[in-house]
């Protein structure tokens, strides 16, 4: 059988070479080699192949190589290992004393003291937002500005500037700034871990003690009241736990998954306890509250922030930053940075190409947000426009 079937395949490739260049090759090993059969059969597809596919590839490899990189995320990157998902128990009229049971906890004689502690930039609302939602429940507010965004831009201490807006925290405010160092063109992660280490010593001012509670998250990651009067009035809750949270972008019209993990809250250790932005544990309490991305009131804040955000390789053309474009994806739920999503599966991925859908549920939002929602309409379902 074996010799039979090379033979064929033999007889095969020579018949496809005489197709190509429309006849019988000689036998002779001089005549019609066959580079020279190849390129007789160079016929018009193959310029158009040459002088405009490859060229518009090159191109296109150089505009969108990102999301080609992207889109194989799943090839070149494993998912991070899943987290234990708690589940979250809350209805207003259900005692305290049973929540905590619900949860498998007992209740404590009086509830923890709770901290707040917060890297401030530029999210004066949001910041309004957060602290009104969280104020009946915080012993402290805790605040670090620097004059440097993580990318060692120069910027103003926003919080001084707009200080008198919030009146209602200053019995209750440690706020402090921090110079910055502005090491040009160092990483822009060194920068936000020396913010964060400032922000461990004045979180010793504010007089943090052994098992107060603290939240550690961005400003824009706001935990719900009622996650955190859960927390501080059960015994036994884990020692660190992060909050899983609804995540939205540009405003509560867009909501997208419920996958934001970064915010934690810890039972605070003295000499052990540091502030963290990235995984401490594999504890996750579902449904804790909301992350809402770039939901800033001025076109000029979302340019402010894309350059000042710590991954700067993504705004990698100037047009990113025009206004008119920025407004235009704002309302199409599309992305600033035209990117694709970070997923770790193509399945993923492809159910979440294309601009998020929008959403009319306004059911379940931060409270000072609907008491105020004529103030912070921008940031409600139907209201993309920002001011000028
Ligand atoms: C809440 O619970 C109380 C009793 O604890 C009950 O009287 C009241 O009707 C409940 N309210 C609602 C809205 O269910
Ligand atoms: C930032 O603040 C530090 C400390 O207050 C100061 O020395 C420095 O000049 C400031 N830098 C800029 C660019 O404002």
């Amino acid at each position: 059988m074996e010799p039979i079937l090379s033979d064929g395949y033999h007889k095969k490739s020579d018949d496809i070479c005489e197709d190509v260049c429309g006849g019988k090759t000689s036998n002779s090993p001089f005549s019609m080699p066959r580079v020279g059969c190849i390129l007789r059969g160079l016929d018009m597809k193959t310029f158009i192949f040459l002088f405009m596919i490859v060229p518009i590839g090159i191109v296109g490899i150089y505009f969108h190589g990102q999301k080609v990189t992207y889109f194989l995320r799943p090839l070149w990157q494993s998912p991070p290992a899943p987290f234990i998902e708690m589940t979250h128990y809350y209805h207003e009229n259900i005692s305290m004393a049973n929540l905590c049971k619900l949860h498998g906890w007992g209740i404590r004689e009086y509830p923890r003291r709770v901290f707040d502690a917060v890297l401030f930039n530029n999210e004066v609302d949001m910041l309004k937002i957060r602290w009104k939602e969280l104020y009946p429940y915080v012993t402290q507010f805790v605040l670090l500005e620097s004059n440097s965004t993580f990318t060692s831009l120069a910027k103003p201490y926003f919080f001084a500037l707009s200080r008198d807006q919030f009146k209602f925290v200053e019995p209750r405010l440690t706020y402090a700034t921090v110079g910055g160092r502005f090491q040009k063109g160092e990483n822009p992660f060194i920068e936000e871990a020396y913010q964060r280490v400032a922000l461990d010593q004045l979180l010793q001012i504010a007089g943090i003690d052994d098992d107060d509670l603290l939240i550690m998250s961005d400003v824009d990651e706001i935990p719900s009241r009622h996650t955190i009067d859960l927390l501080r009035w059960c015994d036994d809750i884990p020692e660190i736990l992060h909050l899983q949270l609804r995540n939205y972008l540009y405003s509560f019209e867009f909501y997208f998954d419920s996958k934001s993990w970064r915010a934690s809250v810890h039972r605070y250790q003295k000499g052990k306890t540091r502030y963290a932005h990235y995984r401490q544990t594999n504890y996750i309490l579902s449904d804790a509250g909301w992350h809402c991305s770039f939901c800033f009131r001025h076109i000029s804040d979302f340019i402010f922030k894309m350059k000042a955000y710590s991954h700067t390789d993504r705004v990698r053309f100037s047009h990113y930053l025009d206004p008119k474009r920025i407004q235009d994806i704002i309302c199409r739920g599309a992305d600033l940075y035209d990117m694709l999503p970070e997923e770790y599966a193509f399945k993923d991925i492809i159910r979440r190409l294309g601009p998020i859908p929008h959403s009319y549920s306004g059911v379940h939002l931060p409270e000072y947000l609907l008491e105020n929602a004529d103030k912070y309409k921008y940031l409600l379902p139907g209201n993309c426009r920002r001011e000028g």
